[in-house]
């Protein structure tokens, strides 16, 4: 369903070009589910976007159900943005019509692409479990209510894919194991491919796969480092720990580069670090004078 090979996202502003996704290697299969992990600002939602058709990638190959979205043209990514993703963001709500019922939201895109299905809105709201809650106006439904509508729209046009960025990041333990059963339903029911945007790693244990991001590039020894992840929750993604990945980080015009932070903790570099130069490598290491002194000067 999804291929991604040496993908790069490249956002550039007036004096700085941000390196998002520094040549991301992905490969999803037709009817997984699967979760992306990372920290903020990892490039999650700069990878979701491109898959979503909502962003254009810089360079690579992003290759998602026979659609080739670095060559795609304008009015193909609509018709692709139409008929083969769904969309699910972490508040919703902004999306939603607050003063038509969960159902009429839900009727609403079908209206506008010209195929109202009554009958299947009103299938897609009992998927979600809000059968008896369907002519509630949506602003007397809970958060957690509403996003199960938001869920319900972005199946609304039958998408092959649902992407969904952060989707309980807003809402408490029992709506998110609730969000996630309900996405393992249509996972099954519909065949559907999911993929999971989270920087929670208690939804790990939940999806068939999990695969790390770490500074835009999908990193397993990420996921062996990371002293907060359960590895035993991870069924299938334990198989994937074998292969480990260099780390490359990207140096900026102006000879920035950002170090992992877990590197940096690993050797106690906080405000300062010294840097020395051998020759052929660049050694940072944590500054030699103590860190009293350190505040003192600053
Ligand atoms: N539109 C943009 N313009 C410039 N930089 C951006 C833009 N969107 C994201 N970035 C940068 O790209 C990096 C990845 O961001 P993002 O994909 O939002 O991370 P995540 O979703 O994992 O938190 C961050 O350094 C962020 O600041
Ligand atoms: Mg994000």
């Amino acid at each position: 369903m999804i291929h991604c090979e040496g993908l790069v996202k490249i956002f550039k502003t007036e004096d700085l070009e941000v390196v998002a996704l520094q040549g991301l290697n992905l490969n999803v299969q037709q009817g997984e589910m699967m979760a992306i992990i990372g920290n903020s600002g990892s490039g999650k939602s700069t990878l979701l976007n491109i898959l979503g058709g909502l962003d254009r990638p810089s360079a690579g190959q992003v290759n998602v159900g026979g659609w080739d979205l670095l060559k795609i043209r304008d009015d193909q990514l609509v018709e692709y943005k139409r008929n083969t993703v769904g969309f699910v963001w972490q508040n919703n709500a902004r999306n939603l019509l607050p003063y038509l019922s969960a159902l009429e939201n839900v009727e609403m895109p079908m209206l506008l692409t010209g195929k109202l299905d009554r009958a299947y809105a009103r299938q897609l709201l009992e998927w979600v479990g809000l059968k008896d809650r369907m002519h509630n106006k949506l602003h007397q439904l809970s958060g957690g209510e509403q996003q199960r509508v938001a869920i319900a729209i972005s199946l609304s046009n039958r998408p092959k894919m649902l992407l969904a960025d952060e989707p309980t990041g807003s809402v408490d333990t029992a709506t998110s194991d609730q969000i996630m059963n309900i996405f393992r339903q249509v996972n099954r029911e519909l065949g559907i491919t999911i993929v999971i945007v989270t920087h929670d790693l208690a939804l790990a244990g939940k999806v068939d796969r999990v695969v790390a991001i770490r500074d835009g590039l999908t990193s397993t020894e990420f996921v062996k480092r990371n002293p907060n992840l359960d590895l035993a929750s991870i069924d299938s993604g334990v198989g994937a720990l074998q292969e480990v990945h260099e780390a490359f980080v990207v140096v900026d015009r102006v000879g920035r580069l950002q170090v992992p932070k877990e590197y940096l903790d690993a050797v106690g570099i906080g405000g300062r670090a010294s840097m020395e130069f051998d020759g052929d490598k660049i050694i940072i290491t944590a500054p030699k004078t103590l860190e009293g002194e350190n505040n003192n000067e600053s």
